[in-house]
């Protein structure tokens, strides 16, 4: 059964995202080389306490950490670490928010100082793919429609698009149902409906778009080691633009 929300729950799922996209902003600023990701992680943490809100992800299936900061090959779910990043490295900051009840997931990904031509190119374009997909996130319309319009959009530049992994329901927990992958056919898969609550988060590799798993049993990377970046937001679906919860360009903005 897929979920659709109230508004009261969207409300709550708004608050969230409010506090999600202001802590990415920050992170923008907070990213160069010598920091290390798990300050970053130490920064979303802290925030979040600050504000009332707690890290949905820390414990859930025994993840330990507030956020996934994955490095360079690394596609998803990174642990945070003692390690300073570097010149020329991406890093995506990945995390959900629990604000009473109210969750919000979005992940980014950050340029360290500066990084190739060819980088900054996939990163750009990655964004651009979350943008795509949400053109398609309308009532109405289907979960094939996403992935399609992704997948049309990053063919012709030859870039991997990860299918081990795939956007997803939210609320009340993290993963719901529909699953949502960044690839398929438009018009096929599950209808969408007005006041369902998804996330689109297109993981797009350089090279192939085969990934392993880590001895870790989390950690997702390029099986071909070129870089990976990733874009997530998350929508509530209407019968006009969907929703942006976790918009950076939003009202209501926190300082922090
Ligand atoms: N935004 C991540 C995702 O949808 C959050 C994963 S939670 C974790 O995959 F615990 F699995 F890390
Ligand atoms: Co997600």
């Amino acid at each position: 059964m897929i979920q659709r929300k109230s508004d009261r729950e969207i409300e709550l799922m708004k608050e969230a995202g409010v506090l999600v996209a202001s802590i990415h902003r920050k992170l923008a600023t907070m990213v160069r080389p010598g920091v290390t990701t798990l300050e970053l992680d130490a920064f979303v943490e802290k925030t979040l306490k600050k504000h009332g809100a707690k890290p949905a992800q820390k414990g859930y299936l025994g993840y330990a950490y507030a956020t996934c900061a994955s490095i360079n090959d690394e596609i998803c779910h990174g642990f945070p670490r003692n390690q300073p990043l570097k010149e020329g490295d991406v890093v995506t900051m990945d995390f959900v928010v629990d604000l009473n009840g109210g969750l919000a997931d979005s992940a980014w990904t950050y340029e360290v100082g500066e990084v190739s031509d060819e980088i900054k190119q996939l990163n750009r374009v990655t964004e651009e793919a979350l943008y795509k997909g949400i053109e398609q996130a309308v009532a109405g319309n289907r979960v094939g429609d996403i992935g399609a319009a992704i997948q049309s959009f990053i063919e012709p530049y030859g870039y991997g698009i990860v299918r081990d992994f795939a956007g997803h329901g939210i609320g009340p927990t993290i993963h719901e149902e529909p699953n949502i992958p960044h690839f398929g056919k438009g018009g096929k898969g599950q209808r969408l409906k007005e006041g369902m609550v998804i996330t689109i988060e297109p993981m797009i590799n350089i090279g192939d778009w085969q990934s392993k798993m880590d001895d870790n049993g989390w950690t997702a990377r390029t099986r071909d080691k070129t870089i990976s970046t990733q874009y997530e937001h998350t929508l509530v679906v209407t019968k006009g633009n969907p929703i942006i919860t976790t918009d950076q360009n939003q009202e209501g903005m926190i300082d922090l």
